[in-house]
């Protein structure tokens, strides 16, 4: 396979918005940054210098990096951070990836700004699983306040409470016509009619999942996480932090403007919901009078669950000869997870979070620490006392977690750096159960190194004796990025393969911030072609 190299200076850029301007990190100064082009089974490499003033580290969300987790990029995880002034050159290994996916930082809150599409074409000599459209463009759904993002964050960490909602959401990188200032950059995406367009669509919020549609027109998504999907055609997508949908639309109304838009999907109301829709335009070439103002899609309300889990509940893998769907049938590891917002008692009494604690989120109870030094290297150099392996099992499931009075001990987590480790080729099944201990709430579950088989959801508590009966065995979309129902669970099946370390946590960065993460360690095969490969000479200093 062919080899491409590029260059990302992280450094700090002034950026208006929303009639301010403020100093926001950026890649080569842009904002959303570069994207980057590639064809299935390359390997790329990215220079990374920081220039700017804060540690930074870069993860490639939804590349599997076959046994090289070195240049995966979560900080503590694989790798000690990128300092000022140092320099990482980094690796992005695709294998099965064909489709949208995106880069992150993945150091703090950086990623606010620090992001960028990855696309990802099909080998020459192979094509799209659907007519070639005339143009390819990359939508990328952001966040954005209008005051310092790291102050958000430590004003949030100070008080123990839910940080301040964002001013508004964007479209690549601009709020849209319904906001002050905001007009003149509005995206605008000129379509000729009779043809067809494939939206590259990644939710790369902070804190929440989103509702898009497009004016008078259907959307027709065939990919999801860099994997294909059968056809599914909808009035509108609900997409969670950290996932991509692959969306084709056709060119096929009254020639005029319309507005795509995106819009909160939250269990309660935050903030002023309303303001936080954000708009761009497709625009029809040739001479008419456009309609004024454009006409405005139906987005869902705010907090439709039920339109949320109509859509995610639809997806299908495409399982054709050349895209497979391989679930693992007998299951070797069944794990449950619960996912849960809890509180953790404050030392000084100066919370302002629920009872004057602050929050917490957890699996299996336990809020996740980062430690010192990266978990690879400690794994890798065995290095003892940076984590436990006891990551705790909490099957069968004792209590109804819908409910509002669970025991104490689910209320209040204990922080811990626990991982999991998994044998070579193990099969693999995570059951996430959420609650409804502190405030109930869906979560974009995330795997790193893997991409899942999504076999199941559900409202309430999983049964494990009634619900496995009704898995879809045969065509489950392949994620990486699922979202666990409100009150309800979600499971996932995987093939250990990949051997490494991978984290795994909630993409709202707030419950990754309170501790919704963990790790899994998977063990080396007996075959050298089973094994983790040797580090990067210029691994960054912890
Ligand atoms: Cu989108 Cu841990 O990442
Ligand atoms: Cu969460």
């Amino acid at each position: 396979a062919s080899t491409r190299r590029h260059t990302f200076v992280v450094k700090e850029a002034l950026y208006t918005r929303l009639c301010s301007t403020k100093s926001i990190l950026t890649v080569n100064g842009r904002f959303p940054g570069p994207t980057i082009y590639a064809k299935k089974g390359e390997t790329i490499i990215v220079d990374i210098y920081n220039r700017g003033k804060e540690n930074v580290t870069i993860h490639w969300h939804g590349v599997k990096m076959p046994r090289y987790p070195w240049t995966d990029g979560p900080e503590y995880i694989t790798q000690c951070p990128i300092r000022p002034g140092s320099k990482f050159s980094q690796k992005i290994i695709l294998s099965s990836e064909e489709g949208t996916l995106w880069w992150h930082a993945h150091s703090d809150w950086t990623r606010a700004t620090v992001h960028g599409a990855i696309i990802v074409y099909p080998k020459n000599g192979t094509k799209y699983p659907f007519p070639k459209p005339k143009v390819e463009v990359p939508i990328i759904l952001g966040e954005w306040w209008k005051s310092d993002v790291n102050a958000v964050r430590d004003e949030s960490l100070a008080t123990g409470a839910d940080p301040n909602v964002s001013d508004s959401f964007l479209i690549n990188g601009q709020p849209g016509d319904l906001h002050p200032c905001s007009k003149s950059g509005t995206f605008k995406l000129t379509v000729d009619h009779g043809k067809t367009y494939l939206l590259r669509i990644i939710n790369a919020a902070l804190q929440e999942a989103l509702f898009f549609s497009i004016a008078k027109h259907k959307m027709t998504v065939v990919g999801t996480d860099g994997s294909y999907m059968k056809p599914l055609t909808r009035d509108y997508i609900m997409i969670s932090p950290g996932q991509t949908f692959d969306v084709i639309l056709e060119a096929n109304q009254h020639p005029d403007h319309y507005y795509m838009a995106a819009r909160i999907y939250s269990v309660a109301p935050i903030g002023n919901y309303d303001n936080t829709t954000t708009t761009a335009i497709v625009q029809y070439r040739g001479y008419y009078t456009p309609s004024s103002p454009p006409s405005l899609p139906h987005l869902p309300g705010y907090n439709d669950t039920n339109a949320s889990v109509n859509f995610t509940g639809s997806l299908r893998s495409l399982g054709d000869v050349e895209h497979p769907c391989n679930v693992p049938l007998s299951m070797s590891t069944k794990l449950i997870y619960i996912i849960s917002m809890n509180t953790f008692p404050c030392a000084d009494n100066s919370c302002t979070g629920p009872n004057g604690t602050r929050f917490s989120a957890s699996i299996n109870n336990i809020s996740f620490q980062s430690p010192r030094i990266d978990i690879l290297k400690a794994y890798y150099y065995n290095i003892s006392g940076v984590y436990g392996d006891k990551f705790p099992s909490v099957s069968p499931l004792v209590f109804d977690f819908t409910s509002k009075y669970p025991p104490l001990e689910y209320q209040m987590s204990r922080n811990g750096t626990e991982v999991r480790v998994l044998e070579y080729n193990s099969a693999v099944e995570i059951v996430f159960q959420g609650t409804n201990l502190v405030a109930g709430t869906h979560h974009p579950m995330h795997l790193h190194g893997y991409d899942f088989y999504v076999v199941g959801w559900g409202f309430g508590n999983f049964d494990k004796n009634r619900d496995p009966l009704r898995y879809n065995l045969v065509d489950p979309p392949i994620q990486n990025t699922i979202s666990v129902p409100t009150n309800g669970w979600a499971a996932v099946r995987f093939k250990a393969s990949n051997p490494g370390v991978w984290f795994m946590h909630c993409h709202f960065e707030r419950h990754l911030t309170w501790g919704m993460d963990t790790v899994f360690i998977v063990k080396n095969g007996k075959h050298l072609e089973a094994q983790m490969l040797p580090p990067p000479s210029d691994m960054p200093p912890c």
